[in-house]
């Protein structure tokens, strides 16, 4: 491989024409799969390019959905984007679940978002705290413009926080902003009024009279949205009594109850299982984020810290059985938007919200959230009764077949075995070589035969 200098300025041709010709053996038949993948409507094409940069082609994932999922007594069908085959199947299989047992329930607790201009200043904190008020005036005045529709739509800048952080490094300070961004994810927003307030602040100490010539030079380190939103925070649950739980493969109720229980308890406060049990969760959240144009990176990040906030990693579910009644539920960070960014750009993303009924922010906060919720459950009721293997290997029997140049037939065939079978790599890879031995010694068989005659 060479370096090439001037790549993002090649048309989209020369791009794929350059990389091909560098790895590929076969540069034409590269090139033209890569082609076969580019959407046959220049301009819906021209729109994926420009999501991003140096794009050569489309990279498809597959879009389903999950019907049946009974939300705060409202039904949906949610969905979701994701290659990991049993997560849509395992989300779908919990909303059934629960349709049937109230369904689930979310509630928004906080939308607050946060912001961070960090500087190094020289000089007496006391001053700086001492005219603060006056500072925040004019960084609220210089935003307003930025601020004029976000807060006609009931959002802007809740508040402007002086935090002094010389603990952690000498003449090292914040202000912490705090935003309500509405239905946006917000991150622009944030940014630009962050940026500004950094630009009020150099112009403001540079003509304080009382201030010393390096108190009059603040050094702005850098200004920038947090992803870390507590306080944009939803809870989704369900709950039933125990009996109503039903019997799980020969386990009755109770023992399900308990054993589901201790299952979040081992979540809760063990480290290596939190992990597993988390990203099952994100499993579903993702997803969604995905199918709605959300940042799914910011949404992962932000739940990972989040589920470390007491200082130790641990499980973003909770469950009691007390009283006879089983209770599940979800306390996560989502920081959503349903305008902005991809959502109104992707035309598939436009379609998840068409097939949502448009939901506002907060809303598509609740349905994200049971979501997670709904493949929390699946999952671990499966690991408490089955085994997760079984489910899982189950969906993964396609992939395995396709891996193996499986046909229409034998596929057929072995889907119909592995009913009764366990299924594992090894084991369609044995079934696949031992009928096709079979066919073959068939055939060479059926030659014989035919020569003799
Ligand atoms: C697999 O993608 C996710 C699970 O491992 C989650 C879990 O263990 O809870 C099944």
């Amino acid at each position: 491989m060479q370096a090439i200098s001037g790549y993002s300025k090649l048309s989209k041709e020369e791009k794929l024409e350059w990389l091909a010709r560098q790895v590929s053996h076969e540069p034409e038949a590269f090139i033209a799969e890569m082609k076969s993948y580019w959407h046959n409507d220049h301009s819906v094409q021209k729109l994926f390019d420009e999501f991003s940069e140096n794009t050569l082609t489309n990279f498809y994932m597959p879009f389903g959905i999950v019907p049946n999922v009974l939300l705060n007594g409202e039904l949906y069908a949610v969905p979701m984007v994701i290659e990991e085959s049993s997560v849509v199947a395992a989300a779908a299989q919990s909303a059934k679940f629960w349709l049937t047992r109230g369904g689930f329930k979310a509630q928004v607790l906080g939308t607050k978002k946060i912001g961070q201009v960090h500087f190094l200043w020289e000089g007496d904190f006391l001053k700086l705290d001492v005219l603060f008020e006056d500072l925040k005036e004019k960084m609220l005045d210089n935003t307003a413009l930025i601020t004029k529709n976000m807060r006609q739509r009931g959002g802007g800048i809740l508040d402007i926080e002086l935090v002094n952080m010389t603990h952690i490094e000498p003449h090292y300070y914040q202000f912490k902003a705090t935003f309500e961004t509405c239905d946006s994810m917000g991150a622009n927003f944030i940014n630009t009024c962050l940026e500004e307030f950094a630009r009020t602040f150099k112009q403001w100490a540079a003509v304080q009279e009382g201030f010393t010539e390096k108190e009059r030079n603040p050094l702005i380190i850098m200004s920038i949205l947090s992803n870390y939103t507590p306080e944009c925070l939803v809870k989704a649950w369900v709950e039933c009594p125990v009996a109503e739980l039903g019997s799980f493969e020969g386990m009755d109720a109770e023992m399900f109850a308990f054993k589901f229980q201790k299952a979040i308890t081992i979540a809760k406060n063990d480290v290596y299982r939190a992990t597993t049990h988390n990203k099952g969760i994100f499993n579903g959240i993702d997803a969604v984020a995905l199918a709605t144009g959300n940042d799914f990176r910011a949404v992962e990040a932000c739940g990972h810290v989040y589920a470390a906030r007491d200082g130790k990693y641990r499980s973003l579910t909770d469950c009691t059985v007390e009283n006879g009644i089983f209770r599940f539920w979800i306390t996560v960070p989502l920081a959503l938007g349903t305008v902005g960014g991809l959502t109104s750009l992707h035309p598939i993303v436009r379609r998840s919200f068409e097939i949502l009924g448009y939901p506002n922010a907060q809303k598509l906060m609740q349905i994200t959230a049971a979501i997670g919720l709904a493949q929390n459950f699946a999952a671990v009721k499966s690991l408490v009764t089955t085994g997760i293997q079984k489910g899982h290997m189950k969906m993964h029997l396609l992939n395995i077949l396709r891996h193996f140049g499986a046909t229409e037939e034998e596929t057929k065939a072995a889907i119909e075995h592995f009913k009764h079978h366990v299924v594992s790599f090894s084991a369609v890879r044995d079934l696949l070589d031992k009928w096709r031995e079979a066919a073959e010694i068939k055939r060479n068989h059926d030659t014989d035969s035919t020569a003799t005659v």
